[in-house]
């Protein structure tokens, strides 16, 4: 197993976990495409809350102890990128959680994500993000540390942030982030992350066909405010006009 994932394998469930698991209760299929799934940290609460899942990662090491750890369960594992996503059944969620968007490389690659999104998508269904908020990736300097706060009542995660560099053409934020866990076990990831505008945001959730149903900030239904680390969005396939209605409107011009 690699470091990252043996790193995303211990980390706890998410403060966010409940949004997630409301989204997959009110998906019209009970069913949950997740892309950028890892070792699996929310894929297990969905499971557990009886959504049937397809996980999708480009990182075969992360997939193989997604899939050692629920063999057997409602869970279909592809190993893939998300840019280009594989075709295959329309889902009434697709979910891009925990900064995926951010670890993408470019523009052109997130837009190609949400557009696979949307393809994946019930017209009826939700397409629903987590991203790190432009404005803290851009503002990150010097060390800061915080604790992650396990949804199921375990010992918090103490983290270190140690800010790298920042790339201003590519527009990517580089840090360490130190991992320490109740049992003495300090783990590391380098953080890559792209800054996310609202202006490309909108500018590829349009191209995508989607439409903004809301945006929160870190924890779900709070708002999204100027000091939040992280956005989430929740997404629907754009309304379209009837071919009636279409239709209609031509013979009147
Ligand atoms: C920050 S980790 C989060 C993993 C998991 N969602 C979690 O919360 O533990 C981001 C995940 O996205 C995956 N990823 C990044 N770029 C990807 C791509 N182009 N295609 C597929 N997966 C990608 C990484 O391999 C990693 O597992």
């Amino acid at each position: 197993m690699t470091q990252r994932a043996e790193l995303y394998r211990r980390l706890p469930r998410q403060e966010d976990d409940a949004w997630w698991l409301e989204l997959a209760r009110a998906s019209p299929d009970g069913r949950v495409l997740e892309l950028g799934a890892g070792t699996g940290r929310l894929t297990w609460a969905l499971l557990a809350g009886g959504a049937r899942v397809v996980a999708v990662d480009h990182d075969a090491a992360m997939l193989h102890a997604l899939g050692d750890a629920h063999a057997g369960s409602d869970l279909e594992v592809v190993e893939a990128d998300v840019a280009a996503l594989p075709d295959g059944p329309r889902v009434g969620l697709v979910a891009l959680p925990a900064s995926l968007l951010n670890e993408l490389p470019d523009a052109a690659a997130r837009r190609s994500a949400l557009a696979g999104a949307a393809r994946r998508c019930r017209p009826e269904g939700r397409v629903a993000l987590h991203l790190l908020s432009p404005w803290w990736l851009v503002g990150l300097s010097g060390t800061s540390s915080g604790r992650l706060l396990p949804a199921d009542g375990t010992a918090p995660v103490e983290v270190t942030i140690e800010a790298g560099s920042f790339e201003p053409w590519t527009a990517r934020r580089r840090a360490t982030l130190t991992y320490a866990f109740a049992d003495g076990a300090v783990l590391v990831d380098d953080l890559d992350a792209a800054v996310v505008t609202p202006g490309e945001l909108d500018a590829a959730i349009t191209a995508a066909g989607l439409e903004l149903v809301a945006v929160y900030g870190s924890i779900p239904p709070a708002p999204i405010g100027p000091d939040d680390v992280a956005w989430h969005l929740l997404l629907k396939p754009a309304d379209r006009p009837s071919s009636g209605a279409s239709a209609r409107r031509t013979r009147r011009a």
